[in-house]
């Protein structure tokens, strides 16, 4: 038997619900904040990654699905959206049609990592991404968009923690001075510390392993070393936050594991996920478009993981049932009836599934019951003899001889008034 690579999983029907609950829940808040979907591949040319998230960091380095095309060149899974998405912003020139785009994606995103609860090598994220924008209270607008998402799917005790990454201006002094605090402590940094300390020693305050977190408890705050502008802009968003009554903390340890960020960073949480407890993150990345060729232009976004997401809904969808109508027959030629009518039943935006199988009427209707249908046609010999059929309310066991032919308006227009059928006429 053949089975699925490690770390790719199949979303089965009985899971697919609440991501579609998800999913629904997102594109309905995007529609209100004037976003629009945009799609892009899933392969990438890897220099697209090295040039943005870095290539120091332990996506780019570690995670990567890489593989050279026939023709020779470097193409890789996307392991994030934003890239791909600033990448397609460039050079579909998107600037030109308007100064500022807000585009969402969602789709599957791929990183080599070592699978647990909450973390897949092919993962889902929905993400959000606004480019032409950078006055900070477009951050606290997005993270309460963020807030208004988790909300409407009644998750609760979630987290959001910000920091600020500095810019240009800002960041290369606070870099020196950690390369001189963690010069102090190397002989504590893991191998990959070592290497990376004069290459990007942000990374090493993101590192999980012991001795480097150890090593790095009174390293040197960003927040504390920020230049007048970046100062002014955290302070901005924390007051947008308050504005829009957005709970939120300062982690002044947050660096994230991608690069592009200057500013804000962020990160939502939380702590019934277990040790893979981010949800959601994201931030502003102001350089990235002009460093992939694209016109100077500020950029703030998110990503959440659906996984995760879909881990912390709490309503159970298995037992909701999709369907209306189950049209059970019995012999051929109710059959060939029953056809004709679920084709009716579907003309009238109703659900309708037709029972195949020769089967006893006991085995169809377990069928029924375990579909959690709300209503079954059952038709005989005898009642297409009579031109009737029997309609059974699934939800109050009551059932009744109704006319065949005017069958489908009746259910229907039943359903639109969301009555049981007893209260319905008969015509
Ligand atoms: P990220 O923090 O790498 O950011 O990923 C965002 C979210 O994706 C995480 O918080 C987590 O929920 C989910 N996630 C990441 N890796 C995995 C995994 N292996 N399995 C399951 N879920 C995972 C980004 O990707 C940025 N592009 C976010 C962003 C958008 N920044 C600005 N705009």
């Amino acid at each position: 038997m053949i089975r699925s690579v490690k770390g790719f999983n199949d979303i089965l029907p009985c899971e697919s619900r609440r991501w579609r609950r998800v999913e629904d829940a997102a594109r309905d808040i995007f529609d209100r904040f004037g976003f629009s979907e945009i799609r892009t591949p899933v392969v990438e040319k890897m220099e697209l990654f090295k040039r943005s998230v870095g290539a120091v960091t332990d996506i780019v380095e570690k995670e990567m699905y890489a593989f050279p095309d026939r023709k020779g060149e470097s193409l890789c899974l996307r392991p994030e959206g934003t890239a791909s998405v600033v990448r397609a912003y460039i050079q579909n020139n998107l600037y030109h049609e308007d100064p500022v785009a807000k585009l969402y994606y969602m789709g599957p995103m791929f990183r080599y990592e070592r699978p647990q609860k909450g973390r897949t090598r092919q993962f889902y994220q929905i993400g959000a991404e606004v480019l032409g924008v950078d006055d900070p209270l477009l951050d606290a607008e997005i993270l309460y968009m963020l807030s208004l998402l988790f909300g409407r799917m009644g998750i609760g005790g979630i987290e959001l923690s910000i920091n600020s990454l500095g810019c240009v201006l800002c960041r290369p002094s606070y870099r020196e001075s950690l390369i001189s605090y963690f010069k102090k402590h190397h002989s504590r940094l893991c191998v990959d510390c070592k290497r990376r300390l004069e290459l990007n020693p942000l990374r090493v305050l993101d590192c999980k392993n012991k001795d480097c977190i150890e090593a790095s408890a009174c390293a040197p705050y960003m927040k504390n070393n920020l230049c007048e502008n970046c100062s002014e802009h955290f302070s901005e968003v924390k007051a947008g936050l308050e504005l829009l009554n957005v709970s939120y903390t300062i982690n002044p340890k947050m660096v994230r594991g991608l690069d592009y960020y200057t500013k804000t960073a962020f990160e939502i949480t939380c702590s019934r996920l277990g040790s893979q407890n981010a949800v959601a993150a994201g931030g502003r990345y102001d350089r990235l478009v002009k460093e992939l060729g694209g016109p100077d232009t500020p950029g703030f976004g998110f990503a959440v993981g659906l996984e995760r997401t879909v881990l912390l809904l709490e309503e159970d969808l298995s037992a909701a049932s999709k369907i209306d109508v189950y049209v059970i027959p019995l012999g051929s030629e109710a059959s060939r009836w029953s056809l004709k009518m679920v084709k009716e039943l579907r003309e009238k935006n109703l659900s309708a599934e037709l029972s195949y199988g020769r089967r006893s009427l006991k085995s169809h209707m377990r069928r029924a019951d375990k579909l959690n249908v709300r209503y079954v046609i059952i038709i005989g010999e005898d009642e297409l003899r009579k031109g009737t059929c029997v309609l059974k309310d699934m939800k109050n066991s009551v059932q009744q001889e109704i006319n065949s032919g005017s069958a489908a308006s009746f259910i229907s227009e039943t359903v639109d008034k969301g009555n049981g059928i007893l209260k319905g006429e008969v015509s």
